[in-house]
């Protein structure tokens, strides 16, 4: 336990692994804020009991463990959250977890209905790595089946991180403590402290989100045989329950051409 500078999101989550509750592997600090994306995708997608779902990125797995599915798996890209998962969820039925990444699947083509990715595109580390992970979540998709494409970046939100106080977790205190919001500030001094003295981990994160073009993603759907069903703008939900639309991300939900 310790302070841990993340060169990339791949060790954030490596390190998340170890917090104590589970729920930090889907990257929300706010719990019930997971709960509420997850409804959220489950009102857009169309799942029967009969169905096999794919979760790539699965975070905390709880939105998979929710669906009612004959198959359901859930990809993370280290042994540390798949060991994690397969514990916490040890003796439900048809639920498994393996380690890879979403450029890189190893499944058989065409063998999910549905084929979910969420808040996954905006950590990679490069637009072709994104494309990539777009094609091989096609390939593995049953033709007609569906496609979730969650919270992708269409404008850079870390900037204030970056200008303000990059990866220095002191310029982080001093901008909580200008920015005047006392509680914050002993908040997270506390947890920096608890993590100075090996009680738990502080994870720094990079300072930069992959944003990605939605003309350069649709170009990419269609040249990989991907139609757009539906797509948003995504939806925040405050812990005083207040809804918001985030302008800076982007949902879709896509089919795969094709007939089966
Ligand atoms: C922000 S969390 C989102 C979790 C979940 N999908 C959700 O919306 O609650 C990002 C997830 O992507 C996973 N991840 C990070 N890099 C990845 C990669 N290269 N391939 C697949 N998953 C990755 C992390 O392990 C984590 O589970």
């Amino acid at each position: 336990m310790a302070v841990i500078t993340a060169k990339d999101f791949k060790e954030v989550y490596r390190a998340k692994a170890r917090s104590r509750d589970i729920r930090e592997l889907s990257g929300r600090s706010d719990k019930q804020l997971t709960e509420f994306v997850n409804s959220e995708i489950l009102t857009k997608l169309d799942i029967n009991s009969r169905m096999s779902v794919l979760d790539v990125g699965c975070g905390d797995g709880s939105l998979l463990s929710k669906i009612p599915a004959a198959k359901r798996f859930g990809v993370v890209p280290s042994i540390q959250e798949a060991v994690r998962l397969k514990n916490s969820y040890k003796g439900k039925p048809n639920l498994h977890f393996c380690v890879s990444e979403s450029s890189f699947l190893p499944f058989k083509g065409e063998s999910f209905h549905t084929t979910i990715c969420n808040g996954v595109l905006l950590i990679l580390r490069s637009e072709s790595e994104a494309m990539e992970s777009i094609r091989e979540l096609g390939r593995c998709t049953l033709p007609k089946g569906q496609i979730w494409l969650g919270e992708i970046a269409t404008a850079d939100e870390l900037r204030t991180k970056r200008e303000n106080y990059g990866s220095s977790t002191f310029r982080f205190l001093v901008f909580l403590f200008r920015k005047r919001r006392y509680k914050a500030l002993l908040y997270w001094a506390i947890r920096l402290a608890l993590s100075y003295m090996g009680f738990s981990d502080f994870i720094v994160q990079p300072n930069s989100h992959l944003v990605l073009k939605g003309e350069t993603l649709v170009k990419n759907f269609t040249e990989i045989g991907m139609t757009i069903i539906w797509t948003g703008k995504h939806r925040h939900r405050d812990r005083n329950g207040q809804i918001t639309t985030v302008e800076s991300r982007t949902n879709y939900l896509l089919s795969k051409v094709g007939f089966s």
